[in-house]
């Protein structure tokens, strides 16, 4: 029961309370439980009183105090409540300076990919591209293996249980595109990959690009000539030379590998070869009315070889420290 004297103090504290701001809580929380405050009084008052009223007075000023501090921390809250809310809306300082966008970059295969797609944009190639996950006909037996052709081995390939694959290599758009154009066919498809294959110059899936021109004569001599001058650009080397050592592929014939000098090193960029006939045909172009070249290049290679890092598996590791420099 708080008596009349008690209820006065805490109507009194509401007022006050109610009407302060939060650096008004401390001078309040002093007038009312400070030695001369309200209650600090009372309390005070209660060593004079008879030994047999102190208690019952003891208890009342005790019910008074913690009746006043939880209006006290009531009031602290709101208060504090009430700041946070308004400064949602209020605490924006327009006088700051912005933060702006903040870039990201391209990966370095992308920037290699549009750079080899200009270079052959301004030599007349157009990109193409094909799906990822092939069948047999398109990345093996109209390339020119035929079933048992222990060229099948070369590629270490990654089946679907459906029994289609995932391409080994960029050749199959050479059909696709073949069968759905007519000559001249004059195209890049650069693009992924697949191979069982894993270490620090092999990644299960990796880029190439493929070169293709069909027309009523192209000759070898026109793919040396490209494939210099795409080398030549693409790594700013007016005097990058390049040699061409026979090979073999199913999809070519002649087949040869194609190295460049960098640096005072040759290395081996790319394979290539004159169109075989069968895939000619295969790809509905009447052999003996046409021939063409045709290469493919391993783009990861071109974008070590370009920033000079020696660990492909870092392009496919994501980590920021890498790729932020190539921003
Ligand atoms: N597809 C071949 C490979 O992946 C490269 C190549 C393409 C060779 C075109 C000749 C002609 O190794």
């Amino acid at each position: 029961m708080v008596a009349a004297q008690e209820q006065e103090i805490l109507n009194q504290a509401a007022q006050q309370l109610a009407a302060a701001e939060i650096a008004d809580l401390d001078k309040i929380k002093s007038e009312f439980l400070g030695k001369r405050g309200h209650i600090g009084r009372m309390l005070q008052q209660i060593g004079q009183l008879p030994p047999e009223q102190r208690k019952e007075a003891g208890i009342k000023t005790n019910a008074v105090r913690s009746k006043f501090e939880q209006m006290l921390s009531a009031r602290r809250e709101e208060l504090k409540r009430q700041r946070f809310a308004s400064q949602e809306h209020e605490a924006v300082d327009v006088t700051l300076a912005g933060r702006g966008p903040r870039a990201g970059a391209l990966h370095p295969i992308s920037q290699v990919t549009e750079r080899v797609a200009q270079i052959f944009a301004s030599m007349g190639f157009a990109v193409a591209d094909g799906p990822e996950i092939e069948d047999d006909f398109h990345n093996f037996e109209a390339l020119n293996h035929p079933e048992d052709h222990p060229a099948r081995s070369m590629h270490d390939t990654f089946y679907l249980q459906d029994g289609r694959l995932l391409r080994t290599h960029t050749s199959p758009v050479q059909i696709r595109y073949l069968k759905s154009n007519s000559r001249p066919v004059r195209i890049i498809a650069p693009g992924r990959c697949y191979r069982v294959d894993n270490d620090a110059t092999h990644s299960p899936m990796f880029h190439q690009v493929e070169g293709l021109w069909v027309d009523d004569q192209v000759r070898f001599s026109d793919l040396k000539g490209i494939l210099l001058a795409f080398f030549s650009e693409f790594f700013e080397d007016a005097s990058l030379q390049v040699r061409f050592r026979p090979s073999y592929f199913p999809f070519t014939e002649p087949s040869a590998e194609c190295d460049i000098k960098l640096r005072g090193k040759w290395l081996e960029v790319a394979g290539c070869g004159m169109v075989h006939p069968n895939v000619l045909a295969a790809g509905g172009h009447d052999p003996q009315l046409c021939q063409g070249w045709a290469f493919g290049t391993g783009l990861d290679r071109l974008a070590m070889l370009r920033y000079g890092f020696g660990d492909l598996r870092a392009l496919f590791e994501n980590d920021l420290r890498f790729l932020a420099q190539f921003a």
